[in-house]
């Protein structure tokens, strides 16, 4: 190789080589690079340009681990790590000095990491940034979504309360509504945003009694044929209510609302929807809803046992409800047991 070529692929390298001999001193390969010589100008005096040992107290350290590799004679190349010279300005330079063994010499090197260097700290610093920025972030988000989540949860219950106050449902069982719900989403492997969603959505499953009037809503006993179709609108006008929104859970709301008194074999209201053409989260409620008033007492009947109730969730199983949520149901039933107690006074249990 040329020495023009090995000069400037040094140059490239940013690196300053020299060949030890056998008698310990050594030889510049090429000319000494300006970087260097910035930072050593001693090196130029000819007798010192080939004493590493004189330039900086780093390398003079450091040749002793160096003579050690080379008189062990084996091919490889061993690293001082970096350290940091300041030139006469008081830049700082950071650099890195190696000994090299070949079949064919052994060879003591310079290099100069600044720009490399450089690169690397910002580079790291970018990402340290980023990693910081994005956790902070996210932080954010993860706060902002809570506070949106209880702010449409208590929008929602009050919602629902101002249709309570017309109807005999207690506030009790609005509530116990969205916890039995998220029980079954939860058995059914949603995610956890979409379980919060029917948490919140559910207990607005019979909002559309706000539009029924008094005479049939508040009427005791049974209703009449007619009185009981004005009754079945609740579905239709809480869809109404619910609808055309771009909000997931009101969405959610809009189908549990309107579809809440489908039944499986398609002989519910308002539409006669049979099986999966129902919506999920409405099959959901369906199964909650029905629970929760057999287990209970209304002014029309008495609460019924656990035994009654089940009788009978079991006896609809693929008329009325989902069988597979009945099955579900069926598997969840001590998580129900703990919601059901639930007389609206202090904590409702978070299943
Ligand atoms: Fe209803
Ligand atoms: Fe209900």
């Amino acid at each position: 190789m040329k020495d023009s070529t090995v000069h400037e692929l040094f140059d490239l390298l940013n690196v300053f080589v020299l060949k030890r001999s056998d008698n310990g001193t050594f030889q510049p390969l090429g000319s000494i690079p300006e970087w260097f010589l910035h930072l050593f100008p001693e090196a130029l005096e000819p007798d010192r340009s080939c004493a590493p040992e004189e330039w900086s107290p780093f390398l003079e350290n450091f040749l002793f681990d160096a003579n050690e590799f080379w008189n062990k004679n084996k091919k490889g190349r061993t690293f001082s790590g970096p350290w940091i010279e300041k030139d006469s300005a008081g830049r700082e330079f950071s650099l890195e000095a190696s000994a090299v063994c070949l079949k064919d010499g052994k060879f003591f090197v310079v290099e100069n990491l600044s720009k490399a260097y450089e690169v690397q700290l910002k580079l790291l610093q970018v990402g340290r940034d980023n990693s910081l920025y994005n956790e902070l972030l996210e932080e954010e988000v993860r706060k902002r979504t809570a506070q949106i989540q209880d702010r449409e949860e208590e929008v929602a219950l009050r919602l629902v309360s101002a249709a309570e106050f017309r109807d005999d449902e207690t506030g009790a069982h609005i509530r116990r509504m969205g916890a039995y719900s998220a029980v079954l989403a939860k058995k059914l492997g949603w995610s956890s945003g979409e379980i919060d969603n029917i948490r919140i959505a559910a207990p607005m499953h019979d909002i559309g009694k706000i539009g029924i009037p008094d005479s049939v809503l508040l009427k005791p006993g049974r209703l009449t044929d007619e009185e009981y179709d004005v009754m079945k609108q609740h579905a239709e006008i809480g869809g109404k209510m619910l609808a055309g929104s771009k909000t997931r859970m009101i969405n959610m709301a809009h189908d549990i609302a309107l579809y809440h008194h489908e039944k499986w074999d398609g002989s519910g209201y308002p539409s006669g929807l049979p099986g999966d053409e129902i919506p999920l989260s409405a099959r959901v409620v369906a199964v909650a809803d029905v629970y929760d008033a057999l287990v209970h007492k209304r002014v029309y009947k008495p609460p019924l046992s656990e035994v009654e109730t089940l009788g009978i969730m079991k006896k609809t199983k693929g008329h009325h409800f989902d069988p597979n949520l009945i099955d579900i149901f069926l598997d969840s039933l001590e998580d129900f047991r703990k919601i059901a107690a639930y007389d609206g006074s202090g904590k409702l249990p978070i299943v």
